[in-house]
């Protein structure tokens, strides 16, 4: 592993304790988000596990994420719930999974922190069955140019600090990658929150 991605994982592994306090995602937009997740689901970046109790009832779960603070918080809560997940420490930039292996990949505030976002979202798309979908709830740089400005200045200071930089543009670059966008939906009005629906090909060709 190279030493940015010891540094981003030791820095949530650091604030693991703290993150469920710090989450600004309400559980009914991850809901909503979760909602169309079907069949047997990767969830990358799992985090504490705030997603793994609001999936549809027919998803058969994996989620993996790179800080153990992290993955134990998650263990917990599928303890405490009751939840039958299948929960990996493994980093999303060399997924250990088989090709096409999930009809649903799922990342929530995940490639804001992902030291190689293109190579984690080629993972991505690696994983992801051909007919499969992939879900990414991410916040991304604004595109207003004064707020994506000021996004730029305060971006080394909250990488430094949490590990998460502010000013990722995500939707360029899951096109970079190689994966078909098929909606990317503004939550709120800031539109710096989206929901972004794609495919691994372009299924309409
Ligand atoms: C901001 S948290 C989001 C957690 C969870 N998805 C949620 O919605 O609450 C980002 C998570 O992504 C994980 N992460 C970041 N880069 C990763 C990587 N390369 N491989 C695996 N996990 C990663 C972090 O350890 C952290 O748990």
């Amino acid at each position: 592993m190279d030493k940015i991605t010891e540094m981003i994982k030791s820095r949530y592994n650091r604030i693991a304790m703290f993150y469920d306090r710090m989450d600004p995602i309400s559980d009914s937009i991850r809901k909503n988000a979760l909602s169309i997740a079907r069949d047997n689901v990767l969830e990358v970046g799992v985090g504490t596990g705030k997603n793994l109790s609001l999936y549809p009832s027919n998803c058969e779960i994996t989620g993996i994420d790179f800080s153990r603070e992290m993955l134990k918080r998650a263990r917990e809560r599928a303890g405490r719930l009751n939840l039958n997940v299948k929960l990996l420490e493994m980093d999303a930039q060399n997924m250990l999974f088989n090709d096409n292996s999930f009809d649903t990949v799922i990342s929530a505030c995940v490639f804001c922190s992902v030291p190689d976002p293109e190579k984690g979202l080629e993972e991505l798309k690696r994983v992801c069955k051909p007919n499969g979908q992939i879900i990414l709830l991410e916040h991304v740089r604004s595109a207003n140019p004064v707020i994506g400005k000021m996004m730029d200045i305060l971006n080394p200071l909250t990488s430094n600090m949490i590990g998460c930089n502010i000013n990722r543009k995500t939707v360029s670059n899951v096109s970079k990658a190689g994966i078909n966008l098929n909606n990317v939906v503004d939550i709120g009005r800031t539109k710096i929150l989206k929901l972004i629906v794609a495919t691994p090909e372009d299924i309409y060709k």
